[in-house]
């Protein structure tokens, strides 16, 4: 458990506001801000938005940029999750619109990180959509990433060198290995119990009544290859405060800027609860589960044996 002290601290370092990110983002100080890490709304009518024409929506994010650039340090970052938005059956991925929108005020993009997830609609006209990505930007050449922290397990760790210098040696890192730009972080935990605890949809340890709330492990894996402890995380469309969360975790100070005031008490109230170590959360590097064969759901019907 950690130390009480140190989550007072934390929670005064803490800063939640209601409004509009688009108007509150000049209160904040010039290069204050270490890492912004976020997921806007996608523009596709979810309860939090209203659909606007796709220009109109994009076009409200060029002077947010432009503002974010100002505030983010000379050695910050931001990641940008976002999926596609769809008009009449057509997709537009919207990391292809931001990517000009951020470039174009000067952010430099380090990685396309593809986030895939194995839950989701069935699409009948079109494969079915199983990534989201983030872009990683920096706003300069002086950045700090820090890899150990996110090292994951190497699939060969007794593999050693065969020649040189090295020759006889293992080949790879005790830490583990680089985790790559593609992400297999699952979305919602029912992915991995959905196959012996029917229902879990509404037992999952993360899920709150927030339609897309981040996986509390991707902001972590941002937060620290990005950060540094006591650096300024921001997010401009906090939801229910999973980037806070991560943020509290790994002792950097958060702000974090959302129009509805409902999602804002359940982000304050997931922070405390994290705080008195009563929250639930699917811990970091946990390996998605793979069914054994043995489960009745991962069994062909009888049905469908003479097909
Ligand atoms: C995709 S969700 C983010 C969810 C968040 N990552 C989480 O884990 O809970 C986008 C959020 O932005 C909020 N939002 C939409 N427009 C906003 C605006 N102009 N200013 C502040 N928040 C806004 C919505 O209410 C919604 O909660």
């Amino acid at each position: 458990m950690p130390n009480d002290q140190l989550f007072k601290n934390q929670l005064n370092s803490y800063d939640f506001q209601i409004g509009n990110t688009f108007e509150l983002i000049d209160k904040v100080a010039d290069s204050s801000i270490d890492l912004t890490i976020t997921s806007p709304p996608y523009n596709i009518g979810k309860v939090y938005e209203k659909r606007k024409e796709l220009a109109k929506y994009l076009s409200d994010y060029e002077g947010f940029a432009k503002s974010l650039f100002k505030k983010t340090s000379d050695k910050g970052h931001v990641c940008w999750e976002v999926g596609n938005y769809i008009e009449n059956g057509e997709v537009y991925p919207l990391d292809i619109f931001f990517y000009d929108i951020f470039k174009d005020v000067g952010f430099k993009l380090r990685n396309r990180i593809v986030w895939h997830f194995e839950h989701g609609l069935h699409a009948s006209k079109r494969l079915s959509g199983r990534y989201e990505t983030i872009l990683w930007f920096s706003k300069s050449d002086n950045y700090d990433f820090n890899l150990d922290p996110i090292r994951v397990p190497s699939k060969y760790p007794g593999k050693r060198s065969w020649k040189g210098a090295n020759k006889g040696k293992p080949s790879g890192n005790p830490l583990g290995k680089n985790p790559s730009d593609f992400w297999r972080i699952i979305e919602e935990d029912w992915e991995n119990e959905i196959w012996n605890i029917p229902n879990v949809k509404a037992n999952h340890p993360e899920k709150t009544i927030h339609p897309c709330q981040f996986p509390i492990e991707l902001v972590q894996r941002c937060i620290l290859a990005l950060t540094n402890e006591n650096d300024l995380v921001f997010d401009p469309f906090l939801g229910v405060g999973s980037s806070a969360i991560a943020s509290l975790m790994h002792n950097r100070r958060f702000l974090g800027f959302e129009l509805n005031a409902e999602y804002v008490e359940i982000a304050k109230k997931r922070v405390l609860s994290y705080a008195n170590g009563s929250l639930k959360i699917r811990p970091l590097g946990k390996p998605v589960f793979q069914p054994t064969g043995r489960e009745k759901v991962s069994q062909v019907p009888e049905e469908w044996k003479n097909i």
